[in-house]
């Protein structure tokens, strides 16, 4: 982008949730997306289970807003959920609309009552609406294409958000509110200035802060912490959710076995062939994730071995084509035939169920700063998440965000020239870009030996010294050379490293996600969010 255009509206990022928006809004705005590298790169491309919905006669709302409850473990806010569940429906009519192409049920057409539905862990029902294993592909695909033709809509791809301009920075009276953002155009190394009357972020989650995580590399928690950093409220981010089934593979970088494979009956065995979940809780291979990951974590310490196995074997090879080409063909790539073979797999860090905390209408505590998807925490997921709830929260509250857009949008004034450009001072380029791999890697080793699945106040206090230590590297880093993306990212990192560790420290207490050998047991005073602000701002 040479020339920052006029907006209504900055979107950053290209998932589900900026895109749904932004087709929402943009009959009724100018708007602009921005995207770090190519915009089909976004978590929602790996999405392979689905998107949860009530579609079944015999499923019920009731049973749905359950099911959530009981994997968010007392910490939902139950309006929050039966606004998301009852909305269900509708979202998979627009997609359908759109041209999103679920599969149906035999022989049937794939409007919204005769698609065929899955099965995934803590749902009752089936409920889990999918392309075969490759949902979130099929999603993209559509949502891109139709962006791609939408008039009012620029994309901007290899453009990188450094901060959220407020009024609060740019010295200007009249309300703390969010005007627009810096961007770092990657391809000629200049800082843009980019104002806007709403800007949203949807910039998807964090699980790069882990060492094993099932995220694409751009998940480096940068909507989360722009937002700290601009002064919305954050919660709960100690609750991180690992998938229990990531395949275990020296060259499988980041592959997610989904969790539709236990959902159509597949086991986990321990090496020594011994079904082992049905030992943790009554649903067995189907119990909510955190239970399940805990479980092979436990086993992986007491065996020693590396992995636990996902037993399918005796689904027929056509079944396992048809139904999971995705998971088939790549694992046939790594010489796992999966319906001969049990793939090994272990748990990797995969979901924030926190976030930059919003409103039913997606707006954060910062005015005109909305966040949708995994980077906000909407009340939805408590203290777990339920699988295949988050492309239903991102639609649901993209929708609402784009209404609110729409009502806001004629009394907003964005100030123009009194908003300072970037100030570049007097860095230089650098010339060490060890730096930056070295304290990635020190982050990412001590998240997940110290704040993973099992945690202690010792490990909870390493963690918070190395982290206090890098941030004041980083920090220093970060004024003294030119940005890059892997700067922005990591200091981006750092913060949500933090905002983990301190959440983690404050909740004494194990309740869904969150689990310290310390405080096992659930504790009512710790029945509410976490809540984490800026202490400057
Ligand atoms: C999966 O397919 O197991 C992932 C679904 C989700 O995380 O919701």
């Amino acid at each position: 982008m040479s020339q920052p255009p006029a907006l209504d509206v900055l979107v950053i990022g290209s998932g589900i949730a900026g895109l749904f928006y932004s087709l929402s809004v943009a009959d009724h705005a100018r708007v602009g997306i921005i995207t770090k590298r190519s915009a089909a790169e976004s978590a929602t491309s790996r999405a392979q289970g689905g998107i949860a919905a009530v579609l079944s006669h015999e499923d019920s709302f009731e049973e749905h807003v359950q099911d959530t409850l009981t994997a968010g473990a007392g910490l939902c806010n139950e309006k929050v959920v039966r606004h998301v569940v009852e909305r269900g429906p509708k979202m998979i009519e627009a997609l359908v609309a759109l041209g999103v192409d679920f599969d149906a049920q035999e022989q049937k057409s794939n409007s919204a009552d005769h698609l065929e539905l899955g099965r995934e862990g803590g749902h009752g029902r089936r409920r889990i609406v999918h392309h075969r294993d490759a949902t979130g592909r099929e999603l993209e695909r559509v949502l891109l294409a139709r962006v791609a033709a939408h008039p009012n809509i620029r994309l901007f791809e290899d453009h990188c958000a450094v901060d959220v301009i407020t009024t609060e920075k740019a010295g200007i009276p009249g309300g703390h509110r969010a005007i627009g953002a810096y961007v770092l155009d990657t391809r000629t190394g200049k800082i843009l200035k980019i104002l806007s009357k709403i800007t949203l972020l949807a910039s998807g989650g964090n699980g790069k802060v882990y060492l094993y995580t099932t995220n694409p590399d751009i998940s480096t928690g940068d909507g989360m912490a722009m937002g700290y950093r601009a002064g919305a409220a954050i919660r709960n981010m100690e609750f991180m959710q690992f998938h229990p089934t990531c395949l275990y593979h020296p060259l499988a970088k980041s592959f997610l076995i989904s969790e539709a494979v236990r959902g159509e009956g597949a086991i986990l065995r321990t090496r020594d062939g011994h079904a082992f979940m049905s030992g943790y809780h009554d649903m067995a291979d189907l119990a909510p994730r955190d239970i399940v990951a805990r479980a092979i974590d436990t086993e992986l310490k007491r065996s020693g071995d590396d992995s636990v196995f996902l037993d399918a074997t005796h689904w027929s090879p056509k079944f396992a084509l048809n139904r999971f080409p995705t998971i088939s063909e790549r694992c046939l790539s790594f010489g796992i035939d999966i319906t001969k073979d049990q793939i090994p797999v272990v748990p990797a860090a995969h979901y924030c169920c926190g976030g930059v905390h919003t409103d039913i209408h997606g707006e954060s505590s910062l005015l005109n700063l909305f966040a949708v998807g995994e980077v906000a925490h909407t009340g939805l997921h408590g203290a777990n998440r339920l699988a295949s709830n988050s492309l239903l929260e991102a639609l649901v509250f993209a929708a609402a965000a784009s209404e609110a857009t729409q009502k806001r949008l004629p009394s907003i004034d964005v100030p123009g020239a009194q908003v300072p450009d970037w100030e570049e001072g007097e860095a230089t380029e650098s010339d060490e870009a060890v730096i930056i791999t070295q304290n990635w890697d020190e982050i990412r080793h001590f998240m997940w030996n110290y704040v993973g699945i099992v945690r202690s106040d010792k490990r909870l206090e390493r963690a918070r010294r190395r982290i206090e230590l890098l941030q004041d590297e980083i920090t220093q880093y970060y004024w003294d050379f030119k940005l890059t993306t892997d700067l922005i990212e990591l200091r981006n990192l750092a913060v949500v490293a933090r905002l983990i560790i301190d959440a983690a420290q404050k909740r004494q207490e194990s309740r869904g996600l969150h689990y310290t050998v310390d405080f096992p047991q659930r504790n009512d005073l710790y029945q509410k969010d976490t809540l984490l602000c800026r202490s400057d701002g």
